[in-house]
């Protein structure tokens, strides 16, 4: 048996600002034909939802008129960001922002267990957090891993772990910066998931990193201009398919959407402000 994930990223929904809207619907359609067994949202859900409910609001619903079985981890800019990321373009995580987040997209954090995987998906802004729910997700990691028994651990985390080496010193807004870093694999234990899925950099690359197969998902929505963003990957828009064998193997490619536009977030000024 194979299980079928769709993992979807980067949406950026909103009702007053529905630029990306169009593309997430063409998403649908595509998703509709395919019928995986789970769609994964693996963060910025929403536009602004770290300040907007209305936009938590409109992007669920966008979620359940898909008619699919979903299920969400937040980003940046749905519950806010890492309390340790420099100059942050989003707001920093607090407790209403993850009750609020939580109340329309249901737990930030979950396991799931499927033939020969064990799922565990986790709120990367929570990672270096003195809010109380920090200390629960890590021990909750630490039980979900060291319980994943003879099953290969997929983790779907809102951003990558690192660029290229988890002993990068860097400290910024892109990667989980070094200490939660260290916590988080700490956490994982020994045995590092087999996969490694994540979004936020708006950008496709799969590869190998320390052992673990590091995919990231491009954004349904929009890229960043290379004035803005170094080119890791592939900027393009789209979603990631995952097979999951109940032998523990696993393979991933990327799908683009037929009728969806790859936009340029410097075309969009009112999203986000300017782009330089
Ligand atoms: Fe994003
Ligand atoms: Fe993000």
């Amino acid at each position: 048996m194979t299980f079928h994930i769709a993992q979807i990223s980067d949406t950026h929904l909103s009702a007053d600002k529905p630029y990306f809207v169009a593309n997430f619907e063409r998403t649908g359609e595509a998703l509709r034909a395919q019928r995986p067994d789970l769609v994964l949202n693996s963060g910025d859900i929403s536009l602004n939802g770290a300040a907007s409910d209305d936009d938590l609001a409109e992007a669920r619903r966008l979620h359940d008129a898909l008619d699919l079985t979903v299920r969400y981890i937040p980003g940046n800019h749905d519950i806010g960001d890492n309390v340790d990321v420099p100059h942050a373009h989003s707001p920093a995580i607090d407790g209403g922002r993850r009750a609020r987040y939580v109340r329309h997209f249901g737990a930030d954090w979950w396991h799931m267990d499927v033939p020969g995987w064990r799922l565990l998906a986790i709120n990367a802004q929570l990672l270096g957090s003195s809010l109380e729910a920090a200390a629960e997700q890590e021990a909750f990691v630490a039980e979900a891993a060291a319980g994943a028994g003879g099953r290969a651990v997929a983790l779907f985390v809102h951003k990558p772990l690192f660029d290229r080496h988890d002993a990068e010193s860097e400290l910024g807004g892109r990667f989980l910066n070094p200490a939660p870093r260290r916590r988080l694999l700490a956490a994982l234990g020994t045995r590092r998931p087999a996969v490694v899925a994540c979004g936020h950099v708006h950008q496709h690359r799969d590869g190998d990193g320390c052992g673990m197969r590091c995919v990231w998902a491009p954004s349904t929505a929009f890229v960043l201009p290379d004035s803005r963003q170094p080119r890791y990957g592939l900027k393009e828009v789209g979603y990631v398919v995952h097979r999951l064998h109940a032998d523990g193997a696993h393979d991933s490619r990327l799908v683009s959407v037929p009728g969806a536009a790859t936009l340029n977030i410097a075309d969009f000024p009112a999203a986000y402000g300017p782009v330089a």
